[in-house]
């Protein structure tokens, strides 16, 4: 198994940057519910919340696991949040974007439960794997249909610790 550097920490530090900086503007005079998507999306999401200005909520869920390296489209909660969302503003912390599937159920299930507003932000997307439209308001960056592993992204539970966002060749 080999790595290639794809984002640098440099690159992916300077983007998170200027993604914190369009939330506080557009969150200004509101109070966030940032909910981190576990586990891919952990060292995003302690990086980027730590450069937020707005009063920030932190919360937690956990969806069904991705299965290797294909993607089933079914998607279960194993570990909800533990705030009520009513009325509040969601932003939902995303690792990747691959197929849409995961975040989809996501959004159309956090609907439900009747938020004030509710917005995507993710570190990473792969377009061209897309089955259904996604619209994703804060996005740090797009690739190519390779896979990915580091800053929090893994393969099989591993790399997440990697700094550098990385492809992976087995
Ligand atoms: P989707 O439902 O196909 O959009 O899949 C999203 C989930 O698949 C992400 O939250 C990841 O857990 C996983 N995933 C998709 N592509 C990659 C990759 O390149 N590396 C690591 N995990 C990935
Ligand atoms: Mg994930």
């Amino acid at each position: 198994m080999t790595h290639e550097i794809l984002i640098s920490s440099t690159e992916i530090k300077q983007r998170i940057r200027e993604i914190a900086d369009e939330i506080n503007r557009d969150y200004a005079g509101k109070e966030l519910l940032a909910v981190c998507i576990l586990k891919g999306a952990v060292i995003f999401a302690s990086d980027l919340i730590r450069l937020l200005t707005v009063p920030v909520s932190l919360d937690f869920m956990v969806l069904s696991s991705y299965n290797k390296q294909t993607s089933t489209g079914i998607v279960t909660v194993k570990k909800d949040m533990d705030i009520d969302p009513q009325e509040r503003h969601i932003l939902i912390i995303e690792d990747i974007i691959d197929t849409g599937h995961t975040v989809s159920h996501l959004m159309s299930l956090l609907k439900l439960r009747n938020p004030a507003s509710i917005k995507l932000c993710s570190l990473i997307s792969k377009p061209s794997r897309r089955e259904v439209e996604v619209d994703i308001d804060y996005l740090c960056f797009n690739v190519p249909d390779e896979f990915i592993v580091g800053y929090g992204l893994d393969y099989e539970q591993h790399f997440r610790n990697l700094p550098n966002i990385e492809i992976l060749k087995l």
